[in-house]
């Protein structure tokens, strides 16, 4: 029997980040900080949140940094024992003591599908989220993460799902825009799926962002998915194929979301950021 517990997270972090070049010439854009925190490390909190605990990311070249973030730095722990400063170090060491990570690579960069498909031997036979660090997703004060609700809808459903926010008419062209029947509470179900549309184009105003939870049988409807758009293996091709054969959901989930692989949303999170999370701490 196919094992249907969603204990599983997936990080696709093989990108290059051009658009923050030179910033990320040396380092992965998802060890980029927001105020004193990576990218990255926001994400897999979430994720710890939502009770996934075993955490994979599909990395490339020059993406070391990530692994070591996520392993312990005796030397560090040791020169601060004492300082005052080992405060700084408990969130990470929670994540590090309460997680399992493994690392595999995308050798070639052919979209967001392929990377989903190099970290199939990491999630195995189980459905899973999947998290595009660069989106990041910031609950209203006291409410749970984006990939919480999900992981409860997922329970509730048994299907892929993907989250979804309502965009400006002129924005549809940047993402992956759904059309879909109302179900209920900002739920829809999935009956067209278009990748960065036209404005003509476009189903409808509902963008999907970086947070999916997947069927493990997405593997095989990615293999089978030819390049699309820009010579890339789109995840909305494989996904639109399970929504005709059975069952998409796409979610409006409740908190914020910025843009942090452009530098306006980058900016815009770093501020919000300060405002109403590191200094209500
Ligand atoms: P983006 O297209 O936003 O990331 O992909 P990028 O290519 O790193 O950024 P720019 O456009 O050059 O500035 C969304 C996410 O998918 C991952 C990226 O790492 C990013 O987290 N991705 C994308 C891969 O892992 N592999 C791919 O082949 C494509």
């Amino acid at each position: 029997m196919v094992d249907k517990t969603i204990n599983k997270c997936l990080f696709p972090v093989a990108g290059y980040g051009t658009r923050f070049l030179p910033a990320t010439k040396a380092m992965p854009k998802e060890m980029l900080p927001i105020v004193n925190k990576p990218l990255v490390q926001y994400g897999v909190e979430e994720a710890h949140e939502a009770g996934l605990h075993t955490v994979g990311f599909v990395t490339g070249r020059g993406k070391r940094a990530i692994a070591d973030h996520f392993d312990i730095s005796y030397e560090l722990e040791h020169q601060i024992d004492g300082s005052g400063k080992e405060h700084l170090l408990e969130s990470i060491r929670t994540l590090i003591n309460e997680n399992d990570f493994a690392f595999t690579r995308q050798n070639h960069m052919m979209g967001l599908g392929h990377a989903i498909l190099s970290g199939r031997n990491l999630m195995g036979d189980n459905p899973f989220a999947v998290v595009l660090a660069d989106d990041l997703c910031v609950p209203e004060p006291g409410d749970e993460g984006v990939l919480a609700q999900m992981v409860k809808l997922y329970k509730q459903f048994r299907c892929s799902i993907v989250a979804i926010q309502e965009v400006p008419e002129d924005e549809v062209h940047k993402y992956g825009v759904i059309a879909g029947e109302p179900m209920k509470d900002g739920l829809y179900r999935v009956t067209d799926m278009v990748e960065k549309p036209s404005k003509e184009d476009a189903p409808s105003n509902l963008a999907i962002i970086g947070r999916y939870i997947l069927t493990p049988d997405i593997f095989e409807k990615i293999e089978a998915t030819e390049p699309g758009k820009n010579g890339e293996v789109q995840i909305t091709d494989a996904l639109l194929k399970q929504a005709n054969e059975g069952c998409v959901l796409a979610y409006k989930f409740r908190g914020k979301r910025f843009d942090c692989g452009s530098i306006d949303g980058f900016v815009e999170a770093t501020n919000y950021v300060y405002e109403h999370v590191f200094k209500q701490d």
